[in-house]
């Protein structure tokens, strides 16, 4: 069977990371069909528009996509196209798989937590004012229906991955209303789900937790706004952005892409770390039903982390992206009989 994927390569490092993933991915085996089609900032500077409507279609038509980051101007220009995306296609559940790799150094040793963050509304609703000149509002948006919605999808994950614990992460404190009742349908769906245990942190504390002591989490569910943050700490604990990949999946379609940005500090140098898409690609075979591909691209990872010395920049070494990318690709040509 041929899998027909949109294939979104982005801005920055994308390019370079997208190329990576497809060939190892390619590698495999398994058939694919690539629908490239561009977005963001450079095809912005060219046409006048970052997310055109055949972009949108065809993630709408193929139902699954591989998208590189998109930058997005800071303070001026146009709407973020990845909000975008996630809006019009109703992507409500941003996935984050936080898990250390073998031969990834990191402080806290074996790690392995989960970040469900709400994708579709909070302070991502770009709802802003100038009230008067000099005074700005933005507007919060939590709504019952995707509170629920993302609690749930939260609990039905962790009983599905046979996960213990979905702590709920808020500032219910202060936001009373807008996080009071995202708190609020957290533990009303939480009822539903006695075998799964449900725990409450303040945003503030939680952070402090992550870094003093991580080990004792296991799914994280959190707003718009706060599971961005925390993902980015998370990467932090893992060996870094380079390494931690990310879904975004609405019911009726799935965009698999890392949590990291275009990384202009490094774009076009063939340095850029692929492991963070090529762990959402993992993802993304396992969506299509190819664990078994899945399986093999992800033991040729961590392969390559542990017992070669091929490695990029970021994670200490000195390899290009090409380098890293061959290596891999030869480690799944060997198979599991080069395994450590
Ligand atoms: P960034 O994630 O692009 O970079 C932060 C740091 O991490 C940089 O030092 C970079 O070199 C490093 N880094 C990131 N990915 C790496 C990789 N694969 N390998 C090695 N090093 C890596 O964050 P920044 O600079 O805040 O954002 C740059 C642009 O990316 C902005 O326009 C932002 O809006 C956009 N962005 C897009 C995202 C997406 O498309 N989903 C997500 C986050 C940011």
């Amino acid at each position: 069977m041929t899998h027909v994927v949109t294939l979104i390569p982005g801005d920055g490092i994308g390019p370079e990371v997208t190329k990576s993933v497809v060939e190892i991915l390619e590698s495999t085996g398994v058939a694919f069909d690539w629908q490239r089609v561009e977005a963001g900032a450079a095809v912005f500077d060219r046409t006048g528009e970052a997310l055109s409507i055949d972009v949108i279609e065809a993630c709408r038509r193929n139902r699954v996509a591989l998208k590189g980051p998109i930058g997005t101007p800071i303070a001026k220009g146009f709407q973020s196209v990845n909000v975008r995306l996630r809006k019009v296609l109703d992507l409500y559940s941003n996935f984050r798989p936080v898990k250390s790799l073998p031969g990834a150094e990191t402080h806290f040793g074996a790690l392995d937590f989960v970040i469900v963050r709400e994708n579709t509304e909070g302070l991502y609703a770009g709802l802003e004012h100038e009230i008067v000149p000099g005074v700005v509002t933005s507007l919060k948006v939590v709504s019952e229906r995707a509170s629920l919605r993302i609690a749930t999808w939260a609990f039905e994950y962790a009983r599905k991955a046979g996960r213990k614990r979905v702590t709920c992460v808020h500032k219910a404190n202060i936001m009373k209303m807008s996080d009071g009742l995202f708190l609020k349908c957290f533990r009303d769906v939480a009822v539903n789900y006695p075998d799964i245990e449900a725990d409450e942190r303040i945003v503030d504390a939680l952070c402090m937790q992550l870094v003093m002591k991580p080990g004792q989490f296991d799914v994280l569910l959190l707003e718009n706004l706060y599971g961005d943050i925390v993902s980015d700490l998370g990467a932090g604990l893992v060996g870094g952005l380079g390494m931690v990949p990310g879904a975004n999946i609405g019911d009726e379609c799935a965009i698999f892409e890392a949590v990291h940005g275009t990384a202009p500090d490094i774009a076009g140098k063939n340095m850029a770390n692929p492991t963070a898409l090529l762990r959402s690609s993992i993802l993304m075979l396992h969506h299509l039903g190819e664990a078994e591909a899945a399986n093999r691209v992800d033991a040729a990872l961590g392969q390559t982390l542990l017992s070669s010395p091929v490695r990029t920049t970021d994670l200490g070494g000195s390899s290009t992206t090409t380098e890293f990318t061959a290596a891999i690709c030869e480690a799944i040509q060997k198979g599991p009989a080069a395994a450590v």
